[in-house]
């Protein structure tokens, strides 16, 4: 495989895309492939089983693609079928999830506090927040299932956002939190939303810096990092739709060249 060989990364939507978007901040010169499974759309309410069937796909279209690093950029997936995906996968690939970089930087930088996380509900009935920081951190889990279909229909920065996202912040289970992880690569685009909602008192985490840094330091221990960039980067949906085309302008500032492919 070589240095010039594409970074694929996956995810139910347009959330994936804030992972991407971190990525190529930090390497410019490395060609994306995304794919987004707007068909199955919300991931965070389907069984364990179909988040593995849809993943699998995926990660077989990927490696097609023959590309060096995979990016599961969904905590649901992240959460339940990360197993699989390895297991399609070649084991020269590198496989990165959206989990393990945040709640290792939790770990180290939030010992013995209690912290939040919301995200899906295939993420918080997963349990694997809670499971990888029960030994450091007392953790505080609540789903937030309309954040996602809000976001993916653009609702965001608006009174309809800010009314769901205060409810569910309001909620007496997330009382007394020292952060708030964002279980959902969704929810870095309401970020500032819930910073304002929480007039900083609380910190708010996302993993994508972490992922991306994650990223460069496997990349660069392999000595992989591509020095310049070859090939556009591709973005794929299952079911095309306006909201992922103008999502990926927004996100890439560029007419994207979306192409539609059926995996299931
Ligand atoms: N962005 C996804 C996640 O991180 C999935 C949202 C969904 O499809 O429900 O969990």
């Amino acid at each position: 495989m070589s240095a010039s060989a594409p970074i694929g990364i996956f995810d139910s939507g347009i959330g994936g895309l804030t992972v991407a978007k971190a990525v190529k901040d930090l390497l410019p010169n490395e060609q994306i492939i995304y794919f987004g499974d707007t068909l199955h759309l919300p991931y965070g309410e389907k069984s364990a089983s179909s988040i593995c069937r849809y993943a699998t796909e995926i990660s077989a279209f990927l490696k097609s693609k023959n590309c060096k690093a995979v990016l599961v950029a969904c905590n649901s997936a992240s959460s339940v079928a990360l197993d699989v995906v390895r297991d399609t996968l070649d084991n020269e690939t590198i496989l990165l999830n959206v989990i393990d970089p945040l709640t290792d930087y939790v770990k180290s930088n939030f010992k013995n506090n209690t912290v939040g996380v919301i995200g899906t509900k295939a993420t918080i009935n997963s349990n694997v927040y809670q499971d990888k920081l029960k030994e450091h951190c007392q953790v505080k889990a609540l789903s937030t299932p309309l954040l996602a279909p809000m976001i993916e229909e653009g609702f965001i920065n608006n009174k309809i956002s800010s009314t769901i996202i205060e409810e569910y912040l309001n909620n007496p289970v997330l009382e007394g939190i020292k952060a708030l992880l964002l279980g959902c690569t969704h929810y870095p685009m309401i970020h500032n939303e819930i910073d304002r909602i929480y007039e900083n008192s609380v910190t708010v985490l996302n993993s994508n810096t972490w992922i991306a840094l994650e990223l460069k330091k496997q990349l660069t221990l392999i000595d992989k990092l591509a020095d310049r960039q070859e090939k556009l980067d591709e973005f794929y949906v299952s079911d095309k739709t306006d909201s992922f085309e103008r999502s990926t302008r927004f996100f890439f500032g560029q007419a994207v060249k979306l192409k539609e492919v059926k995996l299931i």
